[in-house]
């Protein structure tokens, strides 16, 4: 017997000619699309769903990596499972990075999601907007004002639908309802597991309010203080671009197909138009040595295919800095020397103390027996730690003082006054992306992250090859800079955990962790146990000015004609915080610039 919605469906399909899910290139023989957008991750399927609102256009969507439902799905749906998606799982494009001289030359992990959704189904899904200062510092160096918070906010609610908790409590005092949506399709939710950890972060905003002051929403534009977090989490599962826009509309609509398992190996000239070369050729593979497959777009291609992927696409095409391309024996095409330069990311240490309790997520992590009867409260009831975000209750941002000698010393690259310098976010356990987990105990751990870091990296091709990765040097704490603010982080992280609410709960720094006292071993610990957050941004960046950066204020890529860019690459700078939001909020704008463009509704 089949559900009635299914019925339902099933009916739908014999009626009318509905998407078509192609996993192998050469099952789309003949078939003609306006546009086509390269990866189905966090900004492709809004942009391609948006844009098949049109009837009146045809598009395609190319996903390099595999299906979000399957071998091991639970970990991209179960929310607590989230940060266990990755690294190197079937759901993860398994990058690393060069050696970081900063890190004692440690070659990092460097997770992407390959999977339909991206990025954004394998994240932590925290949801921070991020400031004020961020998007309007966007919108100055694009030229257009469409790119500011004010004309932005509009787009974040459109698209957001904030649902009640986890466990049903009352969220008032918890956020903001008037900043929120409650009609988008990507469902937000604040924590619906409460952890005995919870009353002492907010216990210490009290007592210590003068420097960790209590925020009641940080996704107002201004995010300084302590708040609640946010997570792209409802009804127990994560919400990803592909749960919120690319399967809603392969359900719905007739005119959006999906090509997964298929790599877009580069991008080819399909004529000149007023004296510049056409790219709205797009070619693609399954893997070294199978056939090759081309299809034209008669509109648009559209990358988002991430800070990794677009700029590794754009240079395998020809476009990029025309001497390191010939280096790798790349015909060069068109100069423009920035692509897959000023790569931004974000570096993360964490650090933790032992814990007098019995109730943190410890257990779970490394008992079985415990951890199964978590599963088992999730099947049966969808709830307790498993039906929620475990990486924190709250969050924090907070800018070092007017008078710091590390500003008067390095100037401040933050967006504006509401943009922050760092990050410190309270786990109810012990929460690492670096350290190996202990045997035994309990803990409590706070993330420090510098959120507005002024290393610049690059991501560059390593061969000529599209099944090369590309090399990946985020250059993590390689200013003075970022390096002094880490260790601001980390003593306004000492000084948090000192407050009299921690009294009786924090008996003591872990291990090596926190128990140094000098500045200069903070930075020994800074330098062995220092990682990413793994954010990396701003590879094929927005400039209004003509001989810089990679795409205009439209995200149309300069110097050709056909192709813009919509992902984490276009940003100018990294928006000070988890920038996951400020991605899924320029592509619902993006969208709509590129219906003006051709004239849709
Ligand atoms: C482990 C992890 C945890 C994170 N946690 C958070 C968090 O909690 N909060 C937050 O705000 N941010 C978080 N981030 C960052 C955030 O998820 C990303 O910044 C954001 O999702 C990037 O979106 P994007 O659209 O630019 O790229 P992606 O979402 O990565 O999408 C790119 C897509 O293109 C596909 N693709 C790439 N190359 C090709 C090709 N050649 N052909 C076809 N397809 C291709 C990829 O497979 C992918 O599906 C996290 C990231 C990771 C990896
Ligand atoms: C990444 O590594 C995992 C584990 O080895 C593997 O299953 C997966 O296929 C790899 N991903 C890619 C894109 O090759
Ligand atoms: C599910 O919830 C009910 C009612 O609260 C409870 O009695 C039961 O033990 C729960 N089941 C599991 C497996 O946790
Ligand atoms: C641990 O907490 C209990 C109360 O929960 C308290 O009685 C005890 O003194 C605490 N232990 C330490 C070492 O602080």
């Amino acid at each position: 017997m089949f559900p009635k919605q299914t019925l339902f469906f099933l009916c739908l399909l014999a009626t009318s000619a509905l998407a078509t899910v192609f996993t192998s290139p050469a099952q789309l023989q003949g078939n003609q699309y306006d546009f086509i957008v390269v990866g189905s991750g966090t900004a492709g399927n809004i942009v391609a769903a948006r844009l098949a609102e049109s009837r009146n256009v045809r598009v395609l969507v190319i996903e390099a990596g595999r299906d979000n439902e399957g071998y091991q799905s639970e970990l991209i749906k179960i929310p607590f499972l989230g940060p266990q998606a990755s690294p190197k799982t079937s759901f993860d494009w398994n990058y690393t990075t060069v050696p970081q001289a900063a890190l004692n030359n440690q070659a990092i992990p460097y997770p992407r999601g390959y999977v339909l959704g991206g990025s954004s189904s394998i994240n932590y899904m925290v949801y921070t907007r991020c400031a004020v200062d961020d998007y309007d510092r966007f919108a100055r160096v694009a030229g257009d004002d469409g790119w500011s918070w004010k004309k932005m906010v509009p787009y974040a609610i459109k698209q957001e639908k904030h649902v009640p908790p986890n466990d049903g409590h009352d969220e008032t005092g918890q956020y903001d309802p008037s900043i929120h949506g409650t009609r988008g399709p990507l469902l937000t939710s604040l924590p619906g597991f409460s952890t005995d950890i919870d009353q002492r972060v907010l216990a210490t905003t009290q007592e210590l309010s003068a420097e960790f002051p209590f925020n009641l929403d940080i996704n107002s534009g201004n995010p300084l203080g302590v708040g609640w977090m946010h997570s792209t989490v409802g009804n127990a599962l994560r919400s990803s671009s592909a749960t919120a826009y690319l399967q809603p509309a392969l359900a719905t609509r007739h005119n959006i197909d999906l090509l997964m398992n298929t790599q877009v190996t580069k991008l080819f000239q399909t004529g000149r138009s007023g004296g510049l070369p056409v790219f709205r050729g797009v070619e693609f593979g399954t893997g070294p040595g199978a056939p090759l497959f081309r299809l034209t777009a008669s509109k648009e291609v559209i990358l988002s295919a991430g800070a990794i992927g677009t700029p590794q696409i754009l240079m395998l095409s020809g476009i990029g800095d025309p001497a390191e391309l010939r280096s790798v024996g790349v015909t060069p095409v068109v100069s423009l020397p920035e692509v897959g330069k000023n790569l931004q990311d974000h570096p993360l240490v964490p650090i933790q103390w032992n814990a007098n309790s019995t109730q943190t997520m410890d257990p779970i992590l490394r008992d079985p027996a415990v951890f199964s009867a978590a599963m088992d409260e999730y099947n049966v009831n969808k709830t307790g730690r498993l039906a929620n975000n475990g990486v924190s209750n709250h969050m924090s941002f907070f800018r070092l003082p007017r008078n710091s000698p590390i500003l008067r010393r390095y100037g401040d690259p933050t967006a504006g006054p509401r943009s922050p310098h760092y990050e410190l976010a309270f786990g109810n356990g012990f929460f690492t992306t670096s350290q190996p987990l202990p045997s035994s105990g309990s803990y409590v751990s706070i993330i420090n992250v510098v959120v507005a870091p002024t290393s610049r990296g690059a991501i560059t091709l390593a061969s000529n090859s599209p099944w090369d990765h590309p090399l990946i040097d985020p250059k993590l704490l390689n200013s003075a800079y970022d390096l002094a603010v880490m260790v601001e982080s980390v003593k306004a992280a000492k000084r948090f955990a000192a407050a009299h609410a921690w009294d009786g709960y924090i008996t003591g720094p872990y291990a090596d962790a926190v128990g140094t006292t000098t500045d200069a071993g903070i930075v020994d610990y800074i330098r062995k146990w220092g990682t990413t957050i793994k954010h990396p941004f701003c590879t094929a960046a927005v400039s209004k000015e003509p001989g810089k950066g990679v795409v205009d204020g439209k995200l149309l890529v300069k110097k050709l004609r056909g192709v813009r860019v919509v992902d984490a690459s276009v940003f100018p700078f990294i928006p000070a915080g988890h920038p996951q939001a400020p991605v899924l909020i320029i592509a619902e704008r993006a969208a709509d610039v590129i219906k003006a463009a051709w004239n849709l509704h």
